[in-house]
């Protein structure tokens, strides 16, 4: 085998935050750089393309696997999330993964852990407030906390986020920003099916009928992305692509919303000034499913986003 074939490294499982900081110190003795891609499992190919994305940023890449309780809220799926540890760790081997962290509840959150994160709130704003935190006030600050806590035990070089939960991007982006935590956000674009459907977890809960309905979200969702972008009135926009997701078959529609790039916050003219994505939730049946893409105008280029 000549230098340049080195054998793969086979993929390494921990459980614990202290064999996961030694397995750390051991890389960074070698002077290996280090990606954290966090997920809740049930892995799938958009999942797969943050870690391909994080192997090419990195030296070594860590995928956390672990749903993360604080983040539900007592009504929520956190039961029914799919969980499929020993599928995940094929997966994570067969595309080059260095090492799965999966820890227990227990190890995430040790007995008497009381210590929360509010990345902003009612009064400070920021882009916490609104969207899914309107729906799922529970969610934003479980994830900062998990976030930071992996980002801590693994102190990564550059973490790598999807584009499809957008919000939730732009969340950690302003907790790293303002707990100057020293990893690089990096967001990838969301990979979506022949369909246009974004990859998800969840869309395993889908019967074969729901499919079809869940498959014309994307395709509204962008029709309604190029009438804001051509600087239609957003309350017409927005309420027009939620009548056509009901028309679709979506039982419910929480929001259908253009709002700025990075702040989330709303445009206060009603018509889109400045860069833009288009964001929504909808309900078919037991399954809640989120999407968002840029509002690409001619004077906004630059935003792209894979589909
Ligand atoms: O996007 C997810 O899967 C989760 O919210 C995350 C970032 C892994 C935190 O639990």
């Amino acid at each position: 085998m000549s230098v340049s074939q080195a054998a793969p490294v086979p993929l390494q499982i921990v459980r614990t935050v202290a064999e996961l900081r030694g397995v750390m110190r051991g890389w960074r003795a070698q002077g290996l750089s280090v990606a954290l891609v966090p997920t809740m499992g049930a892995l799938h190919e958009g999942h797969l393309d943050l870690v391909r994305e994080g192997l090419r940023r990195a030296d070594r890449v860590v995928t956390s696997v672990f749903v993360n309780p604080t983040q539900f809220a007592a009504h929520e799926d956190l039961g029914a999330y799919p969980r499929q540890q020993e599928r995940d760790a094929e997966l994570l081997d067969q595309t080059g993964g260095h090492l799965m962290f999966a820890p227990t509840v227990d190890e995430m959150y040790a007995p008497g852990a009381v210590t929360r994160i509010t990345v902003g709130d009612a009064e400070t704003g920021g882009p916490s407030q609104g969207l899914e935190g309107d729906f799922r006030p529970q969610m934003f600050g479980g994830v900062a906390l998990v976030v930071a806590k992996l980002l801590n035990q693994v102190q990564a070089d550059v973490a790598v986020f999807g584009e499809k939960d957008w919000q939730q991007l732009m969340v950690v982006r302003r907790m790293v920003r303002d707990l100057d935590i020293p990893t690089e956000i990096f967001g990838l674009p969301t990979v979506r099916d022949d369909h246009g459907l974004a990859l998800s977890s969840r869309n395993a809960y889908l019967s074969a009928d729901e499919l079809q309905i869940a498959r014309r979200l994307n395709v509204i969702l962008r029709e309604a992305a190029d009438r804001a972008a051509a600087g239609q009135p957003l309350a017409t926009v927005e309420n027009d692509a939620v009548a056509a997701l009901l028309e679709a078959g979506f039982d419910t529609v929480d929001y259908v919303a253009v709002r700025q790039t990075d702040s989330l916050a709303a445009f206060s003219s009603g018509v889109v000034e400045g860069p833009a994505r288009i964001l929504t939730a909808a309900r078919i049946g037991r399954t809640r499913l989120i999407d968002n893409m840029a509002v690409q105008g001619a004077r906004f280029e630059g935003l792209g986003s894979r589909f």
